[in-house]
């Protein structure tokens, strides 16, 4: 499973890409938000995530109809050559799918939350496709089955042609809460988790990894002074 960070603060990328794991950023309208983004700003913003990533970067259209995502997707994705383009399942989503797949440039498809939804994606060709956890745990769902579904439904198919130029869409585990939700994704083969940084943080600590390394630190002392 490849680890994708989903957040738009610079510094938690910056942080996360320097670890040497990171494959990829997932942002949303949300995302942007919540760092205090301005509309202006948006494509400079998008242009240094995709520098401080060798991976890709998944930034969403907000437009309603298929021409008027497309049209945005088209302006974003001459922002840099690692940018994907996020869009809603949908009858829009899936039009605005299938013309820039086409056209060459690659779609992650987001929101999704039943094996129909997934398989509609993959048949216009998206690149990810984004089914989320968190969101359908809230709703008193199970977001890990649901993923599991998913990942079993797409591996029964031979999707070669659907894409560009690739065998099989990947799955992208997605609205990720907790270390629990990061470990299932891996135990049921989601290709990709996006994680949120302090979940990722969190997923390095075990409190018996402290304890054995201040053991081992302790001990070292004694070794020095023997
Ligand atoms: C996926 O790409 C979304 O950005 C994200 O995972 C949504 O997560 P949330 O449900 O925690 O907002």
């Amino acid at each position: 499973m490849k680890f994708f960070i989903d957040t738009a603060d610079l510094a938690e990328i910056e942080e996360a890409a320097s670890w040497g794991v990171l494959a990829g950023v997932t942002t949303n309208p949300s995302l942007y938000a919540r760092i205090g983004g301005k509309l202006a700003d948006f494509p400079e913003h998008i242009k240094r995530i995709c520098a401080l990533v060798n991976g890709s970067v998944s930034a969403e259209v907000v437009g309603q109809t298929a021409d008027e995502m497309v049209r945005e997707a088209q302006e974003l994705a001459s922002i840099a050559a690692n940018i994907v383009i996020k869009i809603p399942v949908g009858i829009e989503g899936l039009a605005a799918t299938s013309a820039l797949t086409k056209a060459g440039i690659p779609v992650n498809m987001t929101l999704v939350f039943s094996v129909p939804q997934a398989i509609l994606a993959a048949r216009a060709g998206a690149r990810y496709i984004s089914p989320f956890i968190g969101r359908f745990d809230d709703i008193g769902e199970d977001g890990i089955s649901q993923v599991a579904d998913i990942v079993n439904a797409i591996g029964n198919y031979d999707w070669r042609g659907a894409g560009i130029g690739m065998e099989e869409p990947e799955i992208i585990a997605a609205s990720i809460r907790s270390v629990n939700h990061v470990a299932q994704a891996a135990l049921i083969g989601a290709d990709i988790a996006t994680v949120p940084f302090a979940v990722l943080r969190s997923c390095l600590s075990h409190p018996l990894t402290d304890r054995g390394l201040e053991a081992f630190i302790k001990d070292w002392e004694k070794v020095l002074q023997a």
